[in-house]
């Protein structure tokens, strides 16, 4: 079984993740996969809980889901959340008939975050539709925007959320550490966030150092923000019914789950996640919909555009270990 378990492993790893941090670890045992945090990819400022660290294993365990199923092998899934060195998710896969979902797989090699401004143009209902019955996830609600009337309200927590966070230096500081302003330092970590996939040019690491201090203002960040989400046709919002690590997983199921669906439709789609990471600015997104200890967690815009160049992805063999 290593041969189509690596191959599946390749397929959870081209998941997203906060910064492009890749914070997972897989192990083949037997017939089963068992995914790893990986805590030295930690990104202690904007996810000081790790909730965005769940979110992204969830995100892989939906890909390995997918490709698993896609490569006739049921899924069985148990959670070992303590902490401690054997907390995992464990995968047990089968050989055996079961229901595949070829579209939602070739989806998974496309999909990617796309951070352009998008056309403007409204999602037809049906495709809305299609989002909604994708989201469906045990603890976790999802709720899509659509009309301006909603839309406005949220375009001022998220550019509360993006002052706060430019003028925090940590914040900066964290995700400048994760950039990889040049195409040598892309292809030497395969991780991070790569110029191009931000739709800039490779420069030398000091030059973007450099621009992103000088220029990056915190209401210049917000403004930016403020466009893009006025370009987009939605946002869609993804909440966790309960505060703990299954729940967090959960909802990296579910948005995983509708960005693949969003990709087979060819709506794109990009994170506007400042309200839901800046604590304060989320309390007040909270009481603005209602909600009591639920926590909404990831915000994203969708809607069209063309695609932009590609994140890059550590090779199977640099997160794979024995058990
Ligand atoms: C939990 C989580 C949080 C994220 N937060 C942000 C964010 O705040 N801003 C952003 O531009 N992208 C965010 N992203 C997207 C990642 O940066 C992106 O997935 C990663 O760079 C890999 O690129 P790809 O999605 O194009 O494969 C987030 C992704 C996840 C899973």
């Amino acid at each position: 079984m290593e041969q189509p378990f690596k191959k599946i492993i390749h397929y959870a790893t081209l998941a997203p993740s906060g910064h492009n941090t890749q914070p997972w670890k897989f192990a083949i045992k037997d017939n089963s996969i068992l995914i790893f945090p990986d805590y030295s990819r930690r990104l202690p400022i904007v996810d000081p809980d790790d909730h965005a660290l769940f979110i992204s294993l969830g995100c892989a365990l939906e890909n390995l889901m997918v490709a698993a199923n896609h490569m006739g092998f049921s899924t069985r899934v148990e959670c070992f959340l303590r902490d401690g060195e054997a907390e995992n998710i464990h995968v047990t896969l089968n050989k055996e008939k079961v229901e595949s979902d070829p579209e939602l797989f070739n989806a998974i090699q496309h999909r990617q975050s796309t951070r352009s401004q998008y056309d403007g143009r409204k999602i037809p209902a049906e495709d809305l539709e299609k989002l909604r019955q994708a989201s469906r996830q045990d603890k976790v609600s999802f709720i899509l925007f659509t009309e301006d009337k909603d839309i406005e309200p949220i375009i001022e927590f998220v550019k509360e959320g993006n002052r706060l966070q430019f003028r925090n230096n940590s914040f900066v500081s964290e995700l400048i550490s994760w950039i990889r302003f040049s195409k040598k330092h892309a292809l030497t970590t395969c991780d991070g966030l790569n110029s191009a996939s931000m739709g800039l040019p490779f420069i030398p690491r000091w030059l973007g150092k450099f621009i992103l201090n000088t220029f990056a203002t915190p209401d210049g960040e917000a403004k930016k923000c403020e466009k893009l989400i006025r370009g987009a046709s939605g946002l869609a919002l993804f909440i966790a019914q309960t505060n703990d690590k299954e729940s967090w997983i959960n909802v990296g199921r579910s948005f995983e789950r509708v960005v693949l669906k969003a990709t087979a439709l060819n709506i794109k789609h990009a994170h506007v996640n400042m309200p839901c990471e800046e604590v304060e600015v989320r309390k007040k997104l909270q009481q603005h919909l209602g909600l009591k200890n639920e926590r909404p967690l990831l915000l994203v815009r969708i809607g069209y555009a063309e695609p932009m160049p590609e994140s890059y992805r550590r090779p199977v063999k640099a997160v794979l270990v024995g058990t």
